[in-house]
């Protein structure tokens, strides 16, 4: 939500400064801003809508400096505009700032400013930030920057820059920020493929911290002033991961690469029949486990619920994190918190997660990218390997999540002294290969897709673990077709949901061979006797449910507890193809982030 970057060094900055964003562009895309300083005055260009709009302005200006930070916007407070748009400068146009993040006083901090002269030119939040620098700089950027923030209430990802200082100034409370270490060169950025290409070495900023960041050096203190000695890490991601290699989206590419990537979630956590897990905390106490995560992540979740009672025998609820946070649950510190996250920076799985450690409760993370805050503040994790997820609609960390939160479950079944059923175990070795026959129907889902394209309104049915992929299929098309689709229980749909159907709605069933098929059946053939046209996942050798649906799409039969995985699969690339034959912006859909750091 909202991409920072920012670099001091010798390299041509603006086309690195373009590049990064480029990189961050799934983070906000409604407006972009570059600010650079050439030690005599900041130069700034802004623009409306995708950085390849701002590049097209910077060409025709010319931008040299050693100093810069640039922005790419996902709008909260004001429209999407050039005078909304990052950075924002204050009066005298002598410091720039840009902002990730919330000032939730900023009306308040708006009116004081205004009364002493302060001419404030956007209907941002975040432009105030420069304003109170300005009336606190006395020749000291990161004197006046800790005055303003002990005003400033909300969240923020914050750089500052002043055209008379060597320095770039960051400040974190709630939003991401990384400072990447190069040779006599220094970067910040919201997020590591911004920087990847020039530097491995990163440090993490936490909460309430602020780093001076010079050439060759950078301090990094608390809000009282006392310096924090902090590691250097590593990245193990390299740049090739974060290209498309061919691939016409970011998001055709992460659908097609799940085979590998969920090789990579299994890596080294199945042998001799066994689950190998790191828990940091005891199993044999656990009293319950309560999953919270959001849009997709909250769909994985309830898949784990089924595994965690069924596998695990241990109670298990799941909340959406925005609700958990602000309804004083009830929680002991017998109880497990699980938080799942793609990104690990989500606002409100965050806020989750701190509410249950202050109600004493242990916290398990599955999460995707190394060094997240999220990673950093669970007492326990289990990484999800699966690289980067550019694509703003997630998939493969979809996929992923189920499969970790299955061995979740049967290591704590095992450690409790269990026999685990080794045949489910090999069975998910396997699941890769699956996978990769599942993706075989992509040009026959490229059919069905053609047949819907024009579709205003879609149905996923769905029952047991399936009900959470309907939910899953729901999502996706939503969010990248700007088609409205619900999921639904397929057995609710008589209580409700069965007024929608006629000839014109497509319902889509997860109908895959389990114990409930023949439930299943009788869900679809109350659809069909209202001329709802239906579109069938089936297992490969099926015959009876092909019988009643309009379009088939057969996916390889797996026992039920992997059927989540394999039928996402095709559920996903159903919607990637109706949205780009409708020739939509498949990995940057209007409205969405891919990182959500607001609440
Ligand atoms: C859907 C999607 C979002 C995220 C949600 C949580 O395709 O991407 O619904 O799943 O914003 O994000 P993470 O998992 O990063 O916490």
């Amino acid at each position: 939500m909202c991409g920072i970057i920012g670099y001091i060094g010798n390299k041509d900055i603006t086309p690195l400064l373009l590049d990064g964003l480029q990189k961050l562009e799934y983070r906000g895309y409604d407006s972009a801003g570059i600010c650079v300083s050439d030690k005599q005055q900041l130069k700034t260009v802004k623009a409306k809508g995708k950085i390849s709009e701002l590049a097209k302005k910077v060409k025709s200006k010319t931008l040299n400096g050693a100093i810069g930070i640039a922005h790419t916007r996902w709008a909260t407070h004001g429209e999407p505009n050039e005078a909304n748009a990052h950075p924002h400068l204050d009066c005298k146009q002598e410091l720039a700032i840009v902002h990730n993040g919330i000032i939730e006083n900023h009306q308040a901090l708006t009116e004081l400013l205004k009364k002493e002269g302060h001419k404030i030119k956007s209907q941002t939040d975040s432009e105030i930030i420069a304003h109170l620098v300005e009336k606190f700089y006395k020749n000291d950027l990161e004197a006046a920057v800790r005055q303003a923030l002990k005003l400033i209430e909300g969240a923020f990802g914050l750089a500052v820059i002043h055209k008379d200082e060597n320095k770039i100034v960051v400040a974190r409370k709630g939003s991401p920020l990384i400072i990447g270490v190069g040779e006599n060169e220094m970067f910040i950025a919201s997020d590591i493929p911004a920087i990847l290409e020039h530097t491995k070495r990163v440090i993490y900023l936490n909460d309430n911290e602020i780093a001076v960041i010079t050439q060759g050096k950078y301090i990094i203190t608390n809000l009282e002033g006392e310096q924090i000695n902090k590691e250097v890490d590593e990245i193990k991601w390299n740049v090739e991961q974060m290209e498309k290699k061919g691939f016409k989206h970011f998001m055709l590419k992460e659908i097609m690469e799940q085979p590998e990537a969920i090789a990579n979630t299994l890596r080294g956590r199945i042998k001799d029949g066994k689950v190998k897990l790191t828990v940091d905390f005891d199993i044999q106490k656990i009293n319950r486990i309560i999953i919270t995560a959001c849009g997709t992540s909250w769909h994985s979740a309830l898949i784990g619920k089924h595994f965690l009672e069924s596998i695990a025998q241990i109670p298990a609820e799941v909340d959406y994190a925005s609700e958990f946070r602000y309804r004083s649950p009830i929680v002991s510190s017998e109880d497990v918190m699980v938080v799942i996250s793609q990104s690990g920076e989500t606002a409100d799985t965050l806020a989750a997660l701190r509410e249950a450690k202050v109600k004493q409760a242990k916290t398990l993370g599955i999460v995707n990218v190394v060094g997240s805050t999220i990673t950093r503040e669970v007492d326990s994790g289990i990484y999800l390997h699966v690289g980067p997820e550019i694509g703003v609609a997630s998939t493969k960390a979809f996929t992923s999540q189920v499969v970790a939160l299955l061995l979740l479950a049967l290591y704590i079944r095992q450690q409790q002294g269990h026999e685990i059923d080794k045949d489910l175990l090999k069975q998910l070795d396997k699941i890769p290969y699956q996978i990769n026959q599942a993706l075989k129907q992509a040009d026959n889902i490229k059919e069905v897709a053609a047949k819907f394209v024009d579709s205003k309104n879609f149905l996923y049915l769905g029952r047991g673990l399936n009900f959470p992929v309907a939910l899953e299929g729901a999502l996706k098309l939503k969010e990248i077709s700007y088609i409205h689709a619900e999921g639904y229980p397929a057995a609710e749909i008589k209580h409700g949901p069965i007024a929608l159907i006629d000839e014109d709605m497509p319902v889509v069933f997860v109908a895959t061979k389990n114990n409930l098929s023949q439930k299943i059946i009788s869900n679809m053939q109350e659809v069909k006797a209202r001329d709802g046209n239906i579109i069938a996942i089936v297992s490969q050798d099926d015959k009876e449910i092909s019988k009643l649906a309009d379009s088939i799409i057969k996916v390889p039969e797996v026992i039920d507890e992997l059927s989540p995985i394999i039928n996402a699969i095709p559920l996903q690339l159903l919607a990637y193809y109706i949205a780009d034959l409708k020739g939509l912006d498949v990995d940057k859909p209007r409205n969405l982030a891919k990182s959500v750091t607001v609440e």
